[in-house]
């Protein structure tokens, strides 16, 4: 299924792990193009609901054009963090996390993620709101950008690339690909390319707040589920699968006592979720030569005790 906006990733394997029933009530926290929403409202009946969520208008309209008007579906235009403000607790069967940025931001050169020599780097999801790439580095400086390198994107040594990248804004007052693709030169190893691409994840990051976003998306997921309902999150980098790796089992941990106690004094039996896989599952190979930008998804899901 693509709509051209977006390939829905790993389709099947999310409608299979959120085990849709047609009278149940769903939350996709990424709505993106539609794809995963469409398909989940294709297996619900009449007495289903499913509620929507993305912080990019774009995503919202394209989305709304492909469903149309849908009694069952409700489309919010809200950062998954706040999620809990449109949906009751306790009521979900299901919720999905399709991580990061939809193909649309990528290839929309007037979106300013686009890898087109000359264009604006903006990174913003929500280009109505917030600071696009130079802001936040004129706000935050090299120190900080330096450090958004290094854990974000695993950019070692970044203190090239952090100057250069300063340098290019205050130069300029913007930053444009072109700047992007001398920080990465400036880096001295690795394919322009692809260092390009790493650093703009990096300041991506930053610029969205994304795992601020994550980790507190993440807890209202949680309450958001009743009893038995599953949670599925597909990420695509390494510091997002931390971050639900991190979060996942810290919910199906029975005793919360600090590390270093000698015995066990919360008593036990406190866990609140049970992974239903052991290891991520990732994209056959045939999706993945289909579409090359699944690659990096893995998913993983957990039930609500
Ligand atoms: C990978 S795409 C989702 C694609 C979608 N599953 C589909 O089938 O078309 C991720 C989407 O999530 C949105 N997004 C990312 N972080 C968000 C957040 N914190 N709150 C709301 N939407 C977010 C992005 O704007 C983007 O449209």
């Amino acid at each position: 299924m693509n709509s051209g906006y977006h390939s829905p990733v790993m389709l099947g394997e999310c409608l299979r792990w959120l085990e849709i029933r047609p009278a149940g009530r769903y939350v996709d926290c990424t709505l993106g193009g539609g794809g995963h929403s469409a398909a989940i409202l294709g297996l619900l009946g009449a007495d289903g609901r499913l509620d929507s969520f993305d912080r990019d208008p774009e995503a919202i309209a394209a989305a709304k054009a492909r469903i149309g008007d849908d009694p069952r579906w409700r489309a919010h235009r809200l950062p998954f963090a706040e999620m809990a403000s449109v949906v009751e607790a306790g009521s979900a069967d299901g919720v999905l996390m399709d991580l990061g940025i939809s193909s649309h931001q990528v290839d929309a050169p007037e979106r300013g993620f686009s890898f087109r020599r000359s264009s604006n780097v903006d990174l913003r999801m929500d280009q109505t709101s917030g600071e696009d790439a130079a802001r936040w580095i004129a706000r935050v400086g090299e120190e900080e950008l330096k450090r958004a390198l290094v854990e974000n994107s695993d950019i070692r040594p970044a203190a090239r690339a952090a100057r250069a990248l300063r340098e290019a804004v205050e130069r300029n007052g913007a930053l444009a690909m072109d700047d992007v693709l001398a920080a990465a030169r400036a880096l001295g190893k690795g394919r322009v390319d692809d260092v390009a691409a790493r650093i703009l994840q990096a300041i991506r990051i930053e610029v969205n707040g994304e795992i601020d976003q994550l980790s507190r998306g993440l807890d209202a997921a949680h309450d958001l589920l009743r009893s038995g309902g599953r949670l599925v999150v597909m990420s695509y980098h390494s510091v997002e699968d931390r971050c639900v790796k991190r979060k996942m089992a810290e919910r199906a941990r029975d005793c919360v006592c600090p590390p270093g106690f000698p015995v066990c004094r919360c008593g036990g039996g406190r866990a609140t979720a049970r992974p239903l896989v052991r290891r991520p599952i990732v994209p056959s190979e045939e999706e993945m030569r289909a579409n090359p930008r699944s690659r990096s998804a893995k998913l993983r899901v957990y039930e609500k005790l």
